[in-house]
């Protein structure tokens, strides 16, 4: 403990960010600069426990408990001081690396010995053990030379009852063996080992420590689990350990990425191949720190789970984890179904190496390829589903461009028009802002299909305000350019008139987002709203629906202005309301009968 520099717990402790530590368990409220909760160390039913952002500190005042991260996490989370300032180093991504190699405290460094000793007996027992020599020709069977099993360290548990524990017991306390889950009691008070008739792979952290040992099966038995690890101790949290990471770390350096597996056996594979910058999460259940330890060593991430079903779900699972940390994510699939092992075993070593390097994908692709892959083109609704999937998923995740490119993809697929399926993107985009302002509850659900209409001509002229300078004044002779009641779509039509008066070279559209600070990607969608040919008949028309839409609110209002005349008192002005009131329906009649006109003429 000592070893760590205080100049290295000021730099955790300032780093840290207290309500983000504290708030990851408790429920924080802003209370003026403070922030408050229910406090965790006593039972309130009112919030008496703050957290000062400033001060780095919690405070209780019921209980009276208070200090700063580490001793938050020490009491909350039942950490040492160095677990806990190991746990912020991780976090703040902050290197303790030295010190933490040096060993943290006299218990850590007793666990480690042990560790090293347990493999030590591993390691000897599969080469030079007779029980051992079927897990060998297991190693060998699948391709594994004996310097590949000495590079890894593979090892054999013998499937003895307690040959571990007969072998440590003289030198080990059997209450450190127990801690790491190396033996266990049973009910007569006989100690046995946890793993027994196993290949054991030791696991190693960053730092080149053994933490813990997983084994694996070599005969097929379908009772068994294929691979058991150790358990949960004070060195070992599965979820916070990448296997291999400690050999990886030069090629890692050299080629500035990391290649992420689900199993020691790809990681295996790969380091064969040439690829020695892999790591393995230990199954597909990526974890939020295993993301933050692969960002401490690179900034760029290949992942490559299995081929198959399991592996695709648990990759798109995985790259929001890895983007979230500020990963650069690209996507390995491997064909028909194979791991990273079998590939090299179906193909070769270097063939695997070239597929490697030529197939990565962006999360695009992938999920564009995913979708694809389980619809069947033959059928309209399956189509129709991969099209809604593809969509919302677009929506959310993709620039215009990329949007673009993948609406080509899907025209292609398809077999259908590209501008149909442009238009059907831009219904989708209509009907997922609307649905957006119903959860906002600015809009009742009776007022959306008017709300549709009138909106989208508000886009379309948008769009013929921005095309050229005649549809422009046509807008202007017939609406006047403040025709938008949508509050965004006005702001966005004051700024492209400040534009067309001052720069009226210049491609607004592309221009007029960039004035927008937060909305941009909203803005954007707008100017882009309208696709396919411009027609001054379309133009018309949208202008007509603005009309109507002006003459109803016109009317709306005329009536409220009649509700308050008293018709006793003030009638020749209650009958100027009322025969405005009809000079508007009357030009509302006009406009229906014109566009009754043009529909007859189409
Ligand atoms: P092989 O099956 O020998 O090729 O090994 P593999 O490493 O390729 O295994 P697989 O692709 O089936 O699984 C990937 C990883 O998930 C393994 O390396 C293990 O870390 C983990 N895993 C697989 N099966 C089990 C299991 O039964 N229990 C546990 N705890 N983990 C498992
Ligand atoms: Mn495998």
């Amino acid at each position: 403990m000592e070893r760590i520099s205080q100049q290295t717990i000021d730099e955790i402790l300032n780093a840290a960010d207290i309500v983000d530590i504290v708030g990851e368990y408790v429920q924080l409220h802003p209370a003026g600069k403070n922030f408050k909760g229910l406090c965790p160390f006593h039972n309130e039913k009112t919030p008496s426990f703050f957290v000062s952002p400033d001060k780095h500190i919690f405070n209780c005042f019921g209980c009276g408990e208070k200090g700063n991260s580490l001793a938050f996490l020490q009491k909350y989370k039942n950490m040492s001081f160095t677990e806990a300032l190991k746990t912020l180093a991780d976090k703040y991504h902050i290197p303790l690396e030295i010190e933490m190699q040096k060993g943290s405290d006299d218990k850590t460094k007793r666990l480690y010995e042990i560790t090293e000793a347990a493999l030590g007996f591993y390691t000897l027992s599969l080469t030079n053990l007779a029980s051992g020599k079927p897990a060998l020709a297991y190693l060998q069977s699948r391709g594994l030379d004996v310097h590949t099993i000495q590079y890894f360290e593979l090892g054999f548990a013998p499937n003895d009852f307690d040959s571990l524990y007969q072998t440590l017991k003289p030198k080990y306390q059997e209450l450190d063996l127990l801690e790491l889950g190396l033996i266990k009691k049973n009910t007569e008070g006989s100690y046995y080992d946890l793993f027994r008739n196993r290949i054991i792979f030791p696991i190693r952290n960053e730092y080149g420590k053994v933490v813990g040992y997983s084994g694996r099966i070599y005969e097929e038995k379908n009772d068994e689990p294929k691979y058991v690890n150790s358990p949960f101790t004070s060195i070992f949290t599965k979820g916070e350990i990448l296997y291999n990471l400690d050999r990886a770390q030069a090629a890692i350096k050299a080629k500035k990425r990391i290649i992420l597996y689900e199993g020691f056996m790809d990681v295996i594979a790969s380091v064969k191949a040439g690829l020695k910058e892999a790591v393995a999460s230990m199954g597909t259940a990526l974890t939020i720190e295993q993301a933050r330890l692969i960002k401490k060593y690179s900034d760029r991430v290949i992942l490559c789970y299995d081929g198959d079903q399991a592996g695709f779900e648990a990759m798109g699972k995985a790259i929001p984890l890895l983007e979230k940390v500020g990963l650069d994510v690209s996507l390995l699939v491997l064909p028909e179904a194979l791991d990273p092992d079998e590939f090299t075993k179906k193909y070769s070593f270097s063939q695997y190496a070239a597929f490697v390097e030529a197939n990565q994908i962006d999360k695009y692709e992938f999920r564009y390829r995913y979708m694809k892959k389980h619809t069947d083109f033959s059928k309209a609704a399956e189509i129709e589903r991969f099209k809604i999937a593809m969509f919302t998923y677009l929506l959310r995740e993709a620039s215009g461009t990329v949007t673009e490119i993948y609406l080509n993809h899907l025209a292609d697929d398809a077999k259908v028009n590209l501008e149909t399926v442009k238009n059907d993107f831009t219904s989708f985009q209509i009907s997922q802002s609307l649905s957006k302002q119903m959860a906002d509850k600015r809009v009742k659900i009776a007022n959306v299909v008017m709300l549709n209409k009138y909106y989208k001509a508000e886009l379309i002229l948008i769009a013929y305000y921005v095309h050229d300078s005649k549809s422009r004044q046509a807008i202007i002779n017939s609406l006047s350019e403040m025709f938008c009641e949508d509050p965004l779509n006005g702001q966005i039509m004051m700024c492209i008139d400040e534009l067309v008066l001052s720069a009226p070279e210049v491609d607004i559209a592309s221009i007029v987002p960039t004035k927008f600070s937060d909305k941009q990607d909203q803005v954007r969608l707008v100017l882009n709203f309208k696709t396919g040919d411009y027609s001054d008949q379309e133009l018309n028309e949208c202008i007509d629906t603005i009309k109507i839409r002006n003459i109803r609110n016109m009317i709306r209002d005329l009536k409220k202005q009649q509700a308050l005349v008293n018709q006793n008192i003030d009638m020749p002005e209650y009958l100027r309301i009322q025969n405005e009131i009809i000079a508007q329906k009357q030009k509302e009649e006009l406009i229906n009968g014109k566009s009754r006109n043009h529909q007859k003429i189409d």
